[in-house]
């Protein structure tokens, strides 16, 4: 049928299948900033404007919009300069959410700014909770919501009128709202609005003298992506169209463990439009691990593209291709499978038992390093010991012991898992992929589709979040081997259903934390035994796991400590990477049992974990033991900000047991106290505040590779390539500030690309936090090899301007200049420049190394890796309601200070925290992934999977501690990961001051709250 509507203002025609979403018919037609991730209503990516109204155009027939007049990004403004001709520039909106850095992958910020226009065309005043209830229908997974929210508001007051212009080096108005006993004297240099929000981003607070001057690095920088992404560019895998494309559909086990007696797939492969069916039988059996880690994976080979055993509902049992979606979902109907059930595990205490199912038991297994035992149902177990507990629990004055349960959580991001792959012009195939990890996606994949790496091509379009989910090679097979079937373009994507069902998760893990304290408080002996579920498959499994030991314990110095952990499988999705790998799993357990130590010896909480915390100078005491399953190094902590972390996180929540200290039980009775804990006319409700102290790493140390080239331009700017993978992270942004410091230039004249396998250098990829660090040091060394080819030649310039003498020779005599050498020469403005004054601009230097003289092409590569892993560390606090009749958790507020080194930009920094705390708010309150007794998952939508919305969100705020990391060229230290990690104590511990007990469980939800609370 055809349909007229008016599209951004001109009168459209197309041509729609009666059943066509208008989703679906507006990306057809081009407008690929028209998002989704859910198809069913709940992400609101998908959002426009129907007739000025917030419409989800994946839940709106394409028919309905007959006669609307219909709104998408595409209409707002563009980039001003476009050439000879210019437009009036990005809509206000769009600039504000580009000035206040109110997006991180923005594959959100269409729908987010749209809804926003709607509501300034309501109200060109509105209050933050009507911004909030604005932008509720869209979920955000990566700001936590601060930034959008100042943005909308920032560009409320602009469309007003009244707005002053954004200040800073950076240009970004950063709204706060600074308590009164608040030191204003580290405000100096931080830009204020009159704008009072509960959200805020509070400044850096340098306390390592050594930090050196700057120019670009520690600036709030825009990012380098925020243009493009706010006018909704078809930036990401799925926003292009290829000719002659098919569709892949998978058809998912739907039994937990079963071997495949039988499949006939003859009738689906004549169905009209299919062009490939492919079962088990069809591809070669090659063993393999989805992991996305470096060579050798750490961890058991045990998948198959398709094998003739299926371990999980939602294992893979055949691929299809056809012309459309709903042809391969018609064909996967036609496919006949007859299933040998197995008996399953879905309980990981059932796993280790004797008679228990073997879930591996191929022959092509292969174990890494032998701490798999695939016939005890063990992908990894891992022992490590350092002294000895058992003499120091006969040491201690008192053993606590306890145990722990963390649930499984998913990574959510709003782009599901998405592939094109397609064979150039060459006969090799590309791959375009949505990964955090494309140069291990290409070794990985070489065997298993049986191509040398060098005929795949991995490219890496923008992504939309992560977090782990995408360090997997979890469906680029799928495409690909449809691709080589068919040799047509193959794309496949997720459904947010098979994000639930078949995507990688949040090990769950039960843990039993031991500790022995002396009556002074010294913790003699620290014990942690892990049972970790790894799900079907063994991704990831040794080293998530090793992490929760390694990366904890090494928070508390006891001279006795043991990691204890066994990884098993079950007949359930696999589990793999989430931000954070394993160490959020570690913290609750260790952080609580601190916290009840302190509690129940009469210990003040803080003082108790300040004086057995590890310091600058300390060995970090697991670096001896662990390092991921390879050789240990022993590595000294240099910098520690955990003490300041403490004292401005406590400052900035208004800690109330300051007040008294040591506690006691007396405190409560004060007037100012009890006041503060209840709510007037809400008697059921009690208020607690809770901290906890958290590090994790940067990088892996002596595996970690990150690899930069730098070429300069005729007009003096630069193409930084990198095979870094910035998942909305802001690592390009933060990596061209890098480049920028050295080179003397403003970051707009760093032109970044990351990344393509055939054309950036090798980087591991985006995970262990380790890009700023890891593939910063790259960016840092190429950069200085490119100034020092640029000082070479701007000395060789300025020398040669000298006037000559009669002989021909250029002198110093007579009042002129001296010769200058390069390394006296300094970058910076665009320019070279001589001690003298005299200077050479970039651009001068670049036309006279690629035209004039000498020529060459200014340009470096460089690689890094580190011998070090430097641990960040932070406080977090939080404060919460606890409603006594229901066991209903509000979470008022959540502060974090955090000791991340230098921070490279304050804006993207803080924007990682923002986020990272609202994913651990979730994993502490409300997130979980549940099966039924068969495995099947109750779990298949957002809207049961509850994530938080923007109306729903406690008051955030982030503090830095900087601190000068000597072991990187510019001090810095990891910051993605470590907010993922105290939310969920901090959360608990505050539960225990409103109403007494211990949460040993999270997701702390109300009924769990409740029996709690009743003792059941
Ligand atoms: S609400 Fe439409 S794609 Fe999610
Ligand atoms: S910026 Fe909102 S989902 Fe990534």
């Amino acid at each position: 049928m055809q349909i007229n509507s008016t599209i951004n203002d001109e009168l459209k025609t197309f041509d729609v299948a009666p059943n066509e979403t208008l989703l679906h018919a507006l990306r057809a037609n081009g407008y690929f900033g028209v998002k989704h991730g859910c198809e069913n209503g709940e992400c609101g990516a998908c959002a426009v404007l129907i007739d000025g109204v917030p419409m989800n155009s994946c839940v709106m027939l394409a028919a309905q919009a007959e006669g609307k007049q219909i709104t998408t990004i595409e209409s707002l403004g563009h980039i001003a300069e476009q050439g000879w001709k210019h437009t009036d520039g990005l809509h206000l909106i769009q600039q504000a959410f580009v000035d206040v850095g109110a997006l991180q992958c923005g594959y959100c910020t269409p729908a987010m700014i749209l809804a926003a226009k709607a509501l300034l065309e309501q109200t060109l005043a509105p209050t933050e909770d009507q911004v909030r209830d604005a932008l509720s229908g869209v979920l955000c997974r990566c700001t936590g919501y601060v930034k959008p929210v100042q943005a909308v508001l920032l560009a409320a007051e602009r469309i007003r009128g009244g707005a002053e212009e954004p200040r800073g080096k950076g240009g970004q108005a950063i709204p706060i709202t600074l308590p009164t006993d608040y030191p204003t004297t580290e405000l100096s240099n931080y830009p204020t609005s009159n704008l009072q929000l509960l959200t805020s981003t509070l400044p850096t607070m340098v306390v390592a003298p050594a930090v050196p001057e700057t120019r670009v690095v520690g600036k709030p920088e825009k990012k380098v992506d925020a243009v493009k992404l706010v006018q909704g560019k078809p930036a990401f895998t799925d926003d292009i169209e290829l000719r002659g494309m098919l569709y892949a559909k998978v058809l998912h086990s739907p039994v937990a463990h079963a071997r495949i007696k039988h499949i006939d797939a003859s009738k689906a492969r004549t169905l009209e439009g299919v062009h490939a069916v492919l079962t088990f039988k069809d591809i070669p059996r090659v063993v393999y691990s989805t992991a996305g880690q470096s060579d050798p994976i750490p961890g058991p080979l045990d998948s198959f593209s398709l094998d003739s055993k299926v371990r999980f509902v939602g294992d893979r049992v055949a691929f299809v291709a056809a012309e459309s979606e709903e042809i391969a979902e018609r064909a996967l109907e036609l496919i006949e499978v007859e299933y040998k059930e197995l008996p399953a595990i879905i309980d990981p205490r059932d796993a280790m038992k004797a008679g228990a199912p073997i879930i591996h038991d191929e022959p092509e297994y292969v174990n890494f390093a032998n701490v798999a035992d695939p016939s005890k149902n063990i992908a990894a177990h891992i022992d490590i010991e350092l002294g000895s507990v058992a003499e120091g629990f006969k040491q201690a004055d008192h053993i606590f012991e306890d145990e722990y349960i963390v649930s499984k959580v998913q990574q959510t991001h709003i782009e599901p898992h998405v592939v094109i792959t397609y064979w150039d012009e060459d006969d090799r195939l590309v791959i375009r992929t949505s990964t955090q990890v494309p140069f291990h996606a290409r070794r990985i994949l070489a065997p298993v589709l049986g191509l040398p790496p060098k005929r795949i091509r991995v490219i890496k379009p923008r992504i939309g979040g992560g977090f782990g989910g995408k360090q997997e090679v979890l469906i680029e097979d799928i495409a690909a081997h449809l691709t080589i079937a068919t040799g047509r373009p193959v794309r496949f994507e997720y459904t947010r259903e098979e994000e639930f069902i078949a995507a990688r998760s949040r090990h769950p893990m039960r843990i039993r934390v031991k500790t022995g304290v002396t009556k002074e408080g010294k913790i003699v002996a620290n014990e942690m035994d892990a049972l970790s579920d790894t799900g079907a498959y063994g991704c990831h499994a040794l080293t998530v796991t090793g992490n929760t030991g390694q990366k904890c314990m090494n928070l508390y110095n006891a001279p006795n400590i043991k990691f204890h952990a066994h990884v098993v499988y079950t007949n359930t999705p696999p589990s793999g990477a989430y931000r954070g790998y394993g160490v959020p799993q570690g913290f609750f357990p260790l952080e609580v049992q601190i916290e009840k130590i302190a509690r129940t010896l009469g210990f003040d909480p803080i003082e108790f974990r300040l004086k057995n915390a590890v310091k600058a100078g300390d060995e970090l005491p697991m670096s001896k033991a662990w390092n991921e399953g390879r050789p240990p190094h022993p590595e000294t902590i240099e910098t520690c900000g955990l003490g300041e972390c403490v004292a401005r996180g406590a400052q900035m929540i208004g800690w109330k047991r300051n007040l008294e200290s040591p506690i006691s039980n007396l405190y409560d009775q004060r007037l100012e106290i009890r006041d503060w804990r209840l709510v007037e006319g809400k008697p059921h409700l009690r208020r607690g505040q809770g901290v906890a102290c958290v590090m994790q790493g940067t990088g892996i140390p002596y595996l970690d590779m990150g690899g930069a080239s730098i070429k300069i331009n005729d007009d003096g700017s630069f193409n930084l390539l990198v095979g870094a993978t910035d998942l909305g992270t802001g690592s390009d942004t933060v990596l061209a500030q890098l480049a920028a410091e050295i080179l003397g230039c403003p970051i707009d004249d760093i032109i970044v690309y990351s990344s393509d396998t055939d054309f950036t250098p090798f980087d591991k990829g985006a995970y262990a936090s380790s890009t700023t660090y890891i593939s910063g040091g790259a960016v840092a060394k190429a950069a200085e090899q490119v100034a020092g080819q640029i000082r070479q030649v701007a000395a060789r310039m300025l020398n040669d301007r000298r006037p000559q003498t009669a002989d021909g020779e250029r002198s110093a005599v007579g009042g002129q200049p001296s010769a200058v050498a390069p390394d006296q020469i300094v970058l910076r403005d665009r320019c070279a420049f001589a001690p003298d004054g005299r200077f050479a601009t970039l651009q001068e230097v670049a036309l006279e190394s690629l035209h004039h003289k000498n020529q060459q092409q200014i340009m470096a590569v460089a690689s890094y890796v580190s011998s070090k892993s430097p641990p960040p560390f932070a406080a977090q606090y939080a404060q919460v309601l606890v409603d006594t009749e229901t066991g209903q958790i509000t979470v008022e507020k959540l502060v974090m200070a955090v000791d991340s080194g230098v921070i490279v930009n304050p804006a993207t920094a803080s924007g990682q925290i923002e986020g990272g705390m609202t994913q651990a708010l979730g994993y502490a309150v409300c997130e979980e992934m549940l099966y039924d007794a068969r495995g099947d998952s109750v779990i298949r939508q957002l809207g049961d999977y509850k994530i938080f919305a923007a109306d729903e969100m406690p008051e955030l705020q982030t503090i830095f501690v900087e601190t000068f990391e000597p072991s990187h060229p510019f001090g810095l230290k990891a910051v993605a990961e470590i907010p993922l990690d105290g939310v969920a104590p901090a959360v608990a511990n505050a539960v225990y001051d409103a109403v007494g007990i211990w949460m040993r469980e999270i997701p702390m939800t109300p009924e769990r709250v409740w029996r709690v609370m009743r003792g059941k």
